[in-house]
């Protein structure tokens, strides 16, 4: 005898734009996830296009499991070499197509012009469909566009990844509506972390430590945007929305990480204290310094590529600590906004 078939299942379409780290790792986790997400929420998730650099590639009906972990097996840019890709098509034609619910931002950020990221939110925002971003700059640039399209549209834009891309912190910090947040400080960036950590733990130069965290991947070939305190910045300015406050990236004072010396880090063992670089935004400003804690302050004992967030409130303070990012923490705080749009709409 056959089973009914289960009429309660709704289809949420969606296509992944950049298929780097965090892409690749959401692929994984929709196949690993796909039965819990029907059982328990009764959604079937379809990707029907994912894009990189170069192309793209499409499947009406959607890929299957298979064909999904096919595809994070194809080498960088090589997407639309896989059967029926697609070198050069836009967004737009393809969206003509395929009619996602759900756009899916997870390409680099570009805190020059906010570029692609910003014009692909934009467009699928115009074309009707939600989008779950992991990418931070078009937020950092562009929020009042996109948000007030996404009011007049009805639709939603949703960002977990962005902040602590691991740890479910935006969602904590949206729901604390009966505090007054008086401050929100806190250690935001991994690699920054993990080279601070190393030199402590090594005694080597700040060079050095970098250097290690080159070789293991905590940090890009290019790590000034990590270095100079960017990333940490645009962060803040994220967290400054929810709390209602429009910063700008120029108005974020930031410190360079690459000034630190051995000796200010022998010099503050020597104090009994630890230089941590820390994100700060108050009622009036935001900054990305370093400073120098107490031993005893529970931000100068997080290490490595471990993140943590001090919210002060008018009831306390709340500590939060968890995982930076990675690409499959991050994915699933993207797939969780994704489930979240799908069960609401
Ligand atoms: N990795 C993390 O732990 C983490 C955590 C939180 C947030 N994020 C954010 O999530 C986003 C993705 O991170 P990631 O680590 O996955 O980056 P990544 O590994 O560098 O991947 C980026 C992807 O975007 C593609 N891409 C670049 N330009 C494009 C364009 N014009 N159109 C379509 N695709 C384009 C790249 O294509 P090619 O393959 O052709 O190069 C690549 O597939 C970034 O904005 C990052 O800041 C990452």
């Amino acid at each position: 005898m056959f089973d009914a078939p289960n009429t309660k299942i709704k289809n949420i379409d969606i296509a992944i734009v950049g298929f780097g780290n965090v892409g690749r790792s959401l692929a994984k986790l929709i196949v690993y996830k796909r039965q819990v997400l029907e059982d328990k929420f009764n959604l079937r998730i379809n990707v029907k296009a994912i894009f990189d650099s170069k192309g793209a590639v499409v499947k009406e009906e959607g890929f299957s499991n298979y064909e999904l972990l096919k595809l994070t097996e194809i080498p960088r840019s090589k997407i639309s070499e896989f059967e029926n890709g697609l070198r050069g098509a836009s967004l737009k034609e393809i969206y003509d197509k395929i009619k996602p619910n759900i756009h899916v931002e997870l390409t680099p950020s570009n805190y020059i012009d906010g570029e692609p990221s910003t014009s692909n939110i934009l467009t699928a925002l115009n074309l009707d469909c939600n989008v779950v971003t992991a990418t931070k700059s078009p937020l950092v640039l562009h929020y009042d566009e996109i948000f007030s399209l996404t009011k007049k549209k009805g639709l939603k834009v949703k960002f977990r990844g962005t902040v602590m891309g691991g740890t479910p912190f935006i969602d904590l910090l949206m729901s604390l509506k009966s505090y007054e947040i008086i401050k929100v400080e806190g250690i935001l960036n991994a690699t920054t972390n993990f080279i601070l950590s190393t030199m402590y733990e090594k005694l080597i130069s700040y060079e050095q430590a970098l250097a290690e965290a080159k070789a293991i991947g905590v940090a890009e070939a290019d790590p000034s945007i990590d270095i100079k305190g960017i990333d940490a910045a645009a962060k803040l300015i994220i967290i400054g929305r929810l709390l209602g406050k429009r910063i700008s990236l120029d108005k974020v004072e930031r410190d360079d990480i690459s000034k630190l010396t051995l000796n200010d880090i022998i010099n503050s063992i020597k104090e009994n204290r630890v230089i941590k670089y820390i994100a700060t935004i108050d009622e009036s400003s935001a900054s990305v310094k370093l400073r120098s804690l107490e031993k005893s302050d529970p931000l100068a004992n997080i290490n490595g590529t471990t993140n943590a967030v001090r919210i002060v409130t008018d009831s306390g303070d709340l500590f939060f600590v968890g995982k930076g990012g990675g690409g499959m923490e991050t994915a699933h705080s993207v797939l969780d906004d994704i489930i979240s749009i799908g069960v609401s709409s």
